[in-house]
């Protein structure tokens, strides 16, 4: 098969190189717009047309910015030619759409590489969802931190590098992973003050499924710490069990509740924490101030509503005897109970 590859920058090296390995592929024309980009060993070109005219290829490997997927595309299907373009499909919505139908005017097909789908350890959490062992997925969690040094690159320009230019593998791969498609998203994206870029570095969203299911995606292009890998880290919860997804290992846990916490762990230390905080209810007080301003900001987020936090924090004063009575008392009747057990379980 006869190759034509556009663009030779970063990602192109990492095509050539590829292409270079693949037995079926000649590559018969290298085009770049900066003529430094060129190698020996492949023709050259810095017009596009020309190549296409000269060489003849059966298909167009695009590894350009996004935002000149479109025109460069278009010129290769418009000369017959199927392309591979690199991900994102293109730019911009429009330009995605214009593509579809360039592609179906001339009749030849566009694909969009996604080489994250061919890592073995996402074939093989596809592999376990689809089997159906685990049962229905419920919600899922999947991460992505990484800094990457992109002084100089397009990225630095773009408004969305991180949705754009990296989150789109991740969507892809949560398509991909689960086999549920996306039926609707709530986003939001920001930029933190030591971003190198001048869009947005970070973005959380949440998915509901085609079956219901939610998954959040929390990304961060330039995170302080915390790094996960190129794969992100995942946490896929199902009706019989879960699996997690770190590093290049995917984890099974099978059965009901698996591997859930005994009350006897989580309660004493926080028992503790409120038992010693009534001695002068400062801890204490302070907890029921955190509850009432959780309860104020999961209205805001329930409802997306304004709510006054300032004025949530007011309301405090009056409430805060009245639920550290109750919380003592439950909590102190929660250590006996709890202290019961524990001397019953020494005995045996
Ligand atoms: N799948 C992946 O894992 C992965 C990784 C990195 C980059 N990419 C994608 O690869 C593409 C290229 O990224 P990159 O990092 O190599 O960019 P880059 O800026 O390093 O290289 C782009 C090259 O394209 C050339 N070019 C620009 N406009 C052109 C035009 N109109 N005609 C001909 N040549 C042109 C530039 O001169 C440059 O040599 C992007 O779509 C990016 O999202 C994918």
């Amino acid at each position: 098969m006869k190759v034509l590859q556009v663009g030779a920058g970063g990602f192109g090296r990492t095509w050539l190189a590829a292409l270079a390995n693949e037995p079926s592929a000649e590559q018969v024309a290298l085009v770049d717009q900066d003529p430094a980009a060129l190698i020996d060993g492949i023709p050259g070109f810095v017009d596009l047309d020309a190549a296409l005219r000269e060489t003849s290829p059966d298909l167009a490997v695009v590894v350009v910015p996004p935002n000149v997927h479109r025109e460069v595309a278009e010129r290769c299907l418009a000369a017959g030619v199927p392309v591979l373009v690199e991900k994102p499909l293109a730019g911009t919505r429009e330009d995605c759409e214009a593509l579809i139908e360039a592609s179906a005017r001339a009749d030849r097909q566009i694909a969009v590489s996604q080489n994250y789908r061919y890592r073995p350890v996402m074939e093989t959490a596809r592999r376990v969802l689809a089997s159906g062992e685990l049962g229905e997925i419920g919600q899922a969690q999947v991460d992505f931190r990484i800094h990457h040094d992109f002084r100089g690159s397009f990225r630095e320009h773009m408004e969305q590098p991180l949705i754009l230019d990296m989150a789109v593998h991740s969507f892809d791969l949560i398509r991909f992973v689960t086999g549920l498609e996306m039926a609707e998203v709530q986003a939001h994206t920001w930029n933190p003050p030591w971003s190198q870029f001048e869009g947005d570095a970070s973005a959380v969203a949440l998915f509901t499924m085609d079956s219901g299911a939610r998954i959040a995606y929390n990304g961060s292009w330039h995170p302080r710490g915390q790094f996960t890998d190129w794969n992100c880290r995942w946490l896929i919860e199902c009706t019989g069990g879960y699996l997690t997804l770190d590093r290049d290992v995917v984890k099974v846990y099978r059965g009901d509740d698996v591997h859930q916490p005994g009350i006897h762990r989580l309660a004493r230390p926080r028992l503790a924490h409120v038992l010693a905080a009534e001695g002068d209810g400062a801890g204490a007080r302070q907890q029921a101030g955190d509850g009432l301003q959780e309860r104020a900001l999961a209205g805001t987020v329930g409802t997306e509503q304004r709510h006054d936090l300032a004025g949530a924090d007011r309301e405090v004063d009056a409430v805060q005897h009245a639920d550290l009575a109750v919380a003592g008392r439950q909590a102190a009747d929660l250590e006996q109970r709890l202290d019961h057990r524990v001397r019953r379980r020494g005995r045996h």
